[in-house]
């Protein structure tokens, strides 16, 4: 379903024009601040700013800083929720979505009546999103609408989620392939579209996300794809059912002991020889960088972004076994790490390990 309406469309745009304003613009203005101030800091005393606390101490009570932060979390704020938000204007068109939804999608989704969600899930309204991606069956469309401009695909082939399916495929191509964390299928496509011979599983907690999901499998004419109400850390799938399995955006909406179960869990999912996969942010070793990404996840309520950082997902890889284990910067887009730095990113990072044979 697409929205129709001009003054929509107009509060969106703004919304999107100042976001880019803030990504290009603040950002690059206050890294220059910063490395300013550092400077000074390094003439004064002889020490560099060791993490994002000292970072933090820097830049405080500076305006530029403070429009940074307040433009980050109302932007955010102002994208969901108002008259023209998201979330308020999807649940004006609630019978037309919910007449969609209730068309019939044959058995490529299987849900769970009895589902019950984690309690971590629950707990928070992840992106600023009104009541999260799981509580509201127009959900997944308000979700599908908020993506476009968190991560725009200006062409197929420079869409990250396309980008992430090349370099998967390169390493490992898929026979059987999990999506762990699907949402709405945005990173389950790719796949079943670039490797039709393959059968694609795609699991989420969020039955509005994996309706939408299974909708537009079904309109794609996929027939190598299924959607499953199932909790990655403990999916209930047998031993060894995959060769790849994948998440993408996913770990970082964890806390760090339901990381780890669910490393376990892939680890178990794998067949000897199979590859695990997981696109997340980490950031760089860039006290700057990684202040910036510990108030982005603060602003965006998104509180496991931080422990993530944090944790040594690479050394919870290890210890369940998996071999091989290296995280990489990812290039979400052409050109994009080379320019890191002079607008605002995500710290994309992938993180593969393998299992024996
Ligand atoms: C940021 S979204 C990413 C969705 C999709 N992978 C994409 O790239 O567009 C994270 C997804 O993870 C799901 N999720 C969070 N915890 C989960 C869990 N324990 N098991 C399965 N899905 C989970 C959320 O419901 C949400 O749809």
């Amino acid at each position: 379903m697409q929205i129709v309406d001009r003054q929509f469309d107009a509060y969106q745009s703004f919304v999107l024009g100042c976001k880019l304003f803030w990504t290009n613009r603040m950002f690059p203005e206050l890294y220059a601040l910063y490395r300013h101030r550092a400077e000074e800091l390094a003439r004064r005393t002889g020490r560099a700013p060791a993490g994002a606390e000292d970072v933090s101490t820097l830049l405080d009570g500076d305006p530029l800083a403070a429009s940074f932060g307040w433009m980050e979390r109302h932007l955010q704020r102002m994208k969901y929720s108002g008259r023209w938000g998201l979330a308020p204007v999807h649940a004006r068109q609630r019978d037309t979505i919910e007449a969609e939804l209730a068309e019939p999608v044959g058995d490529i989704l299987t849900l769970d009546p009895n589902f019950r969600q984690p309690d971590y899930y629950t707990a928070v309204d992840i992106h600023q999103h009104p009541g999260g991606v799981w509580s509201d069956s127009i959900a997944g469309y308000v979700y599908e609408r908020g993506a476009r401009t968190t991560t725009p695909t200006l062409q197929r082939d420079l869409d990250l989620h396309y980008r992430f399916t090349n370099l998967v495929v390169g390493m490992h191509k898929p026979r059987r392939l999990l999506d762990m964390g699907c949402g709405f299928g945005k990173s389950t496509r790719p796949f079943y579209e670039t490797v039709r011979d393959a059968d694609v599983v795609g699991i989420d907690l969020a039955e509005p996300c994996l309706r939408l999901a299974a909708r537009d499998a079904v309109s794609a004419q996929a027939r190598n794809v299924r959607f499953m109400q199932k909790d990655a850390s403990k999916t209930g799938l047998g031993d060894g059912q995959f060769d790849v399995v994948t998440s993408t955006m996913l770990l970082h909406e964890m806390p760090p002991p339901v990381i780890r179960d669910l490393i376990a869990e892939s680890y178990r999912l794998l067949e000897p020889g199979g590859v695990a996969v997981h696109l997340d942010f980490l950031p760089p070793d860039d006290p700057f960088l990684t202040y910036v990404h510990y108030g982005h996840g603060r602003r965006n309520n998104e509180p496991y972004m931080e422990p993530l950082a944090k944790m040594d997902v690479v050394g919870a890889m290890k210890a369940s076994g998996f071999r091989n284990v290296r995280a990489m910067p990812f290039e979400e887009a052409p050109g994009a790490l080379a320019a890191a730095g002079q607008r605002w990113r995500f710290p994309w990072t992938v993180i593969v390990g393998e299992k024996p044979v």
